[in-house]
């Protein structure tokens, strides 16, 4: 793309674009850092190719745009609490991000981006969908928009964490996790973009309106939010990344390739408060 010294590739309209000869298992230049910074807020999600990462490259590269994450319900591994482990098998009851969602977004401060390298992919299945959060608020009509504006939402980590943990036979009892109120209309902190900032995992309720209100327009806004017309869907290979913005894009992973085995690691880099 012209105005980047970068070989970007845009693949659909409103989000998402393929970074092509990058090495980003090595260090980077400040360069291409600020480039891949710039990128990720205009097209919401990057996709790399053929990226070896091991833990320590992958950390390094979530630490060019961020201190990183611990999530807050699952440990990493041994000496590396940055990272969290996606993984689904044959054995599994579920799998992370079955349902639409902007990473931890229960959180104060919602985490600004994610990288999730796969080493092990399925033969066929196991895709991710994208869709930008801008296009679906800029698709409202005026009116919508107006009714929106000033409103904010509860999110919370209790009933998606706790669900994970029962399927998965942890136990959980006496722990808190995060919950937090946040704009339903964001601005992005680097394209200055307005975006609907509300998904089905963790959101509860509008604060401002009745209960009842409430679920009528959360059921619209994520049935909107979801559209086709607003994603990207991303065919994962061996070695493949994706760093995606969590105040640009919510994303899905499809589960249908059970009983196989898909596998790799997610970093997460911390974030700030939302503004409207
Ligand atoms: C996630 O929500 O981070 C998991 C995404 C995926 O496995 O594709």
């Amino acid at each position: 793309m012209s105005d980047y010294s970068l070989n970007l590739h845009r693949i659909s309209p409103h989000v998402g674009a393929e970074v092509r000869d990058i090495d980003i298992t090595r260090p980077l230049s400040n360069s291409q850092v600020s480039e891949l910074h710039r990128a990720l807020g205009e097209f919401g999600v990057l996709f790399f190719r053929d990226q070896r990462f091991d833990h320590d490259a992958q950390k390094r590269f979530g630490r060019y745009f961020g201190e990183l994450d611990i999530h807050p319900n699952t440990p990493g591994p041994e000496g590396h609490p940055e990272i969290l482990p996606i993984h689904a098998d044959a054995q599994s009851k579920i799998i992370a991000g079955e349902k639409w969602h902007s990473d931890v977004s229960c959180h104060q401060e919602p985490p600004l981006g994610s990288i999730l390298h796969l080493h092990t992919v399925p033969p066929l299945g196991g895709d991710t969908l994208f869709a930008s959060l801008a296009a679906a608020y800029d698709a409202l009509s005026p009116r919508l928009k107006a009714y929106l504006e000033g409103l904010t939402a509860f999110h919370s980590g209790e009933r998606n964490y706790r669900n994970r943990n029962r399927l998965n036979g942890v136990d959980d009892r006496g722990r808190v996790f995060p919950s937090a109120t946040h704009p339903v209309v964001v601005r992005h902190p680097i394209s200055g973009r307005r975006g609907l900032y509300v998904n089905r995992l963790f959101t509860y309720r509008i604060n401002e309106v009745s209960e009842e209100e409430s679920e009528a327009v959360l059921n619209f806004l994520f049935q909107h939010t979801e559209k086709a017309d607003f994603q990207i869907r991303f065919q994962w290979r061996k070695d493949s990344v994706a760093f995606w913005d969590n105040r640009a894009v919510q994303h899905l992973a499809i589960w249908d390739y059970f009983p196989h085995t898909r596998t790799g690691s997610r970093v997460t880099i911390k974030g700030e408060r939302l503004a409207a």
